[in-house]
């Protein structure tokens, strides 16, 4: 053993396969039992005596080595090491030698995609000698040949998945054995799941009220394999500020809702096989506002008033003129007080015209309405007068119309003749009305009028009055005024 070859002493270290005889008295060393094509092989046999060691191959000599250089399918098969110990002693111990090609997968692709829903065929082209045997296998179990399985292994060796779905996504193992051998190769082949973007939505309206303090959001959830691209189409141009995303896009926030954020908002995924699209509604509601060009008018009485009043909100208010003060609505009225285009416009005004009139603004979110006060000058007094003894005192008929602002206070006017110029005493709405100091017994033309904010109303009529009184009794006043009813008016 001086010349061992570097296979030689390899095969010896590699003892891997020891073959014993019968009676353990000689044995066959062995590397391996399967042999490749073109490798190279030997097998020894080992004695414990001395003796002649022959060879056979399936019942032929051989020779007195098995030293194969570069195995063929023709050096697979039985062989037995006689050993001739001597004195007609004999011993043989045999082992079979399989010679096997492959098993290989040529060009076998390891990557598949396949559309959901289409049918999925995987090949597996293996080839090998003396015969392969094929199993698919998913996470280590074994796909059934069975026919009628959804996902099944077919004759030709083919892996087949009938409408694939998105869990058949994964790695498959086409394993691959020569026939009855413990030779196998294995190959990894990767199936993808292609799924189409869609687009669902949650909502496909929604509405929302107005404000700084309103954020809403609006929501696209996309489905679709591989993961698609969310963008979205804005009715207005994109503010960082305003527009937030969440990390995939599929939530758009709108902070601080405005009427202008209203309209259509288009989401769209896409991925590398299609496109889908949907379109959220956003409706945005007001709440209705009132702008009037003045709260508070002050005219005279016969000259023109109008007051123009705008409405807005979404949906759009309807406006209303209403007259507070006998709650009727003006939209339809004619005569000297009527709307034109929102605008109220009370052509002549009289005092009973004065008051609160209100622009309203109705809607289906809301209602809000703004007082508009016009005043206008008091109108006529009718009265009564009744004559003290240096005194009139003036009682009033009926209340006085104000004008829409109240009474402060009351023009007294009197003379003795028509070419006198009127005197006059003003006095608070709250005091008796009276004029003083008069001569007793005399005649008097007397008129009052009342005045407000605005001004001073027309006079009433003229009365006459004398009063009482005795001029020759005149120093004894004093004796007669306790008979005298001391008449008083109380303005409220
Ligand atoms: C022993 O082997 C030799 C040579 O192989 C053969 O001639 C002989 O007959 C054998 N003897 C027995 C007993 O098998
Ligand atoms: C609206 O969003 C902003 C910013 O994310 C936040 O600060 C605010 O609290 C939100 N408002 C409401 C009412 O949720
Ligand atoms: C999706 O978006 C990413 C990043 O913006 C881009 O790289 C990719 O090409 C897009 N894919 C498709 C299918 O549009
Ligand atoms: C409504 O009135 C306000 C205040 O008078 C004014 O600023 C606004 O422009 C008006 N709007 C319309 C639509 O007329
Ligand atoms: C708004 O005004 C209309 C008509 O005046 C009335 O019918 C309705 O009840 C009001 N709605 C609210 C919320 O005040
Ligand atoms: C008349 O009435 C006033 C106020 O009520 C009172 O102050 C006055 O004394 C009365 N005069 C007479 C004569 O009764």
């Amino acid at each position: 053993m001086k010349n061992q070859s570097p296979f030689l002493r390899r095969a010896l270290l590699l003892l891997v396969l020891v073959v014993y005889g019968t009676d353990a008295k000689i044995k066959i060393i062995i590397a391996k039992q399967d042999v490749l094509v073109g490798e190279e092989f030997l097998l020894l046999c080992k004695a414990e005596e001395e003796g002649d060691i022959t060879w056979q191959k399936d019942g032929e000599d051989f020779g007195d080595i098995v030293h194969i250089k570069k195995a063929t399918f023709e050096d697979a098969g039985k062989y037995t090491c006689l050993c001739d110990f001597g004195s007609g002693h004999n011993d043989s111990v045999q082992t079979q030698v399989y010679v096997h090609e492959g098993p290989s997968f040529g060009e076998t692709k390891t990557y598949h995609k396949f559309l959901e829903g289409k049918d999925g065929v995987v090949p597996c082209h293996v080839t090998g000698r003396p015969a392969v045997e094929v199993q698919w296998l998913r996470n280590n179990q074994k796909i059934p040949t069975k026919v009628g399985a959804r996902v099944s292994h077919t004759s030709d060796n083919t892996l087949r998945i009938e409408g694939v779905k998105r869990e058949d996504a994964g790695t498959y193992v086409c394993h691959a054995q020569i026939k009855g051998r413990p030779v196998y190769q294995s190959l990894a082949i990767s199936v993808v799941v292609n799924v189409p973007p869609k687009v669902l939505l949650t909502e496909k309206v929604k509405k929302v009220m107005a404000g700084s303090e309103t954020n809403v959001s609006l929501v696209c959830l996309v489905e679709g394999q591989p993961k698609p691209n969310i963008t979205w189409i804005m009715p207005r141009t994109f503010d960082p500020s305003r527009h937030l995303f969440n990390s995939d896009r599929s939530q758009l926030t709108i902070l601080s809702v405005a009427r202008a954020d209203y309209g259509e908002y288009v989401c769209s995924a896409t991925n590398e096989i299609s496109e889908d699209s949907a379109t959220i509604m956003l409706d945005v509601f007001e709440a209705p506002e009132v702008f009037v060009s003045a709260e508070q008018q002050s005219v005279l009485v016969g000259e023109r008033v109008s007051v123009s009043c705008n409405v807005s909100g979404n949906p759009q208010p309807e406006l209303h003129w209403l007259n507070k003060h006998n709650g009727q609505t003006l939209d339809s009225a004619s005569g000297h007080i009527h709307v034109v285009n929102g605008v109220l416009v009370i052509d002549e005004i009289l005092p009973s015209d004065g008051g609160l009139y209100s622009c309203m603004a109705v809607s289906t979110t809301g209602n809000a309405s703004r007082d508009v006060a016009i005043h206008t000058q008091p109108g006529p007094l009718y009265l009564s007068v009744s004559p003290g003894l240096t005194s009139v005192l003036f009682s009033l008929k009926t209340m006085p119309i104000s004008g829409g602002t109240p009474v402060t206070s009351f023009i007294l006017q009197w003379r003795q003749s028509a070419t006198q110029q009127w005197k006059e005493v003003t006095v608070p709405a709250s005091d008796s009305l009276a004029i003083t100091a008069l001569k007793p017994y005399t005649l008097y033309t007397v008129r009052f009028a009342a005045m407000n904010a605005v001004g001073l109303g027309w006079f009433s009529e003229t009365k006459s009055v004398r009063t009482l009184g005795i001029r020759k009794w005149y120093t004894h006043t004093a004796t007669i005024t306790h008979l005298m009813d001391n008449y008083t008016v109380h303005l409220t």
